[in-house]
């Protein structure tokens, strides 16, 4: 069987781009037969930026029932919290110490904000944790400790991906073959689901259009998206238009051809946004109603969590004992 790996940071309302991204493609693969998937919550790589526990443990629970919301089935899967298997930090350190330091400077997220600070005139790390700068180490020992083959992600998180491979072959190296090189796997027709304001949706530009809006705040957020300024009759460009890729993501490919003729024809921006949220409407309508059955059950989220947890750790413990003995630590217990 594949093995199949992917988890989504706690640190906000799961969003349209999230689903489309992660949640959506993850639980699909989920449910083919060759495939053996391990799902979870990022709660530490959430820590980084998040620093207030109550919205964590809220986040965490959303997100969870969302999981669930979505159709992950978590008889079939391995679905946990990263903080409730102790392994990935003990294998974090160990990857800490095979990994180049000039790896992580060369990483997306770090150098956004040392071109942040540059722009600002601000000294280069303001800002700056050890936490965020170590980040992809964390990533990687969440993939390498399940030995995932696939690491189905947005294309932002793809560099992760590829330093986790180095990491993995750096270890190998010094080792033995003990970790599978991971690869991403990129839906491409919705590599990146923009926002309200057609750059990326993404919590930090504050663009996002969360995934079980309550109905009429779904439609007033649509309606929100940014368009060109052409009137009503007059044809609309597909290309660089927001509304059209998002739509793209959730529709058929007929679909998506008759909402292209109806641009070419014209349509004005009011009612393809109406188009684009009935579209969304009618697939999270559903799910909506099982996450609001959720969210009102806490203690049932838990429990599959703590099912999920002593799954992981039934792979994990015995992977570390393994590593330890590898490296020429003394075996725990
Ligand atoms: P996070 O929580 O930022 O996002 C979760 C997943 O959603 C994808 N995504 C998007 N995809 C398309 N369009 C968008 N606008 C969009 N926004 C987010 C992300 O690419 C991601 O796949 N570092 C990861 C979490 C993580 C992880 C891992 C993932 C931690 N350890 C190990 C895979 C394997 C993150 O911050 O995702």
């Amino acid at each position: 069987p594949v093995r199949v790996l992917t988890g989504i940071k706690p640190s906000g309302t799961p969003h349209l781009g999230n689903y489309v991204g992660a949640i959506r493609p993850t639980v699909r693969a989920s449910r083919q037969p060759q495939v053996d998937s391990f799902l979870f919550l990022a709660d530490y790589h959430a820590m980084i930026s998040t620093q207030d526990p109550a919205r964590l443990q809220r986040s965490t629970l959303e997100i969870a029932a969302t999981w669930i919301a979505c159709g992950l089935d978590p008889q079939r899967v391995t679905f946990y919290r990263q903080s409730d298997v102790p392994e990935i930090p003990e294998l974090t350190w160990f990857l800490t110490c095979v990994c180049g330091k000039g790896l992580l400077n060369r990483a997306h997220a770090y150098k956004a904000m040392l071109d942040k600070n540059a722009a600002a005139g601000a000294e280069p790390d303001d800002g700056v944790s050890a936490g965020l700068f170590m980040y992809p180490v964390l990533m990687a020992a969440d993939i390498l400790m399940f030995n995932a083959h696939q690491v189905p992600v947005g294309r932002d998180q793809v560099q992760h991906i590829e330093m986790a491979r180095d990491m993995a072959s750096s270890f190998n190296h010094l080792y033995g073959e003990h970790f599978t090189l991971p690869e991403a796997v990129i839906e491409d027709s919705v590599a990146t689901l923009p926002g309200l304001d057609g750059r990326k949706m993404s919590k930090s530009y504050d663009n996002v259009i969360p995934l079980f809006a309550p109905r009429e705040q779904l439609r007033k957020l649509i309606m929100g998206i940014v368009t060109d300024s052409k009137a009503p009759g007059e044809p609309k460009a597909t290309e660089g238009s927001a509304l059209f890729q998002i739509y793209q993501a959730f529709a058929t490919p007929e679909e998506t051809a008759a909402l292209a003729r109806a641009y070419a024809e014209g349509i004005a921006w009011g009612e393809a946004k109406e188009v684009l949220f009935e579209r969304i409407d009618r697939e999270i309508t559903p799910m909506r109603a099982t996450y609001e059955e959720l969210m009102a059950h806490p203690e049932r989220v838990e429990a599959i969590l703590q099912a999920g947890a002593a799954k992981a750790r039934a792979v994990a413990s015995p992977f570390i004992r393994q590593l330890r003995h590898a490296v020429g630590l003394r075996p725990l217990q």
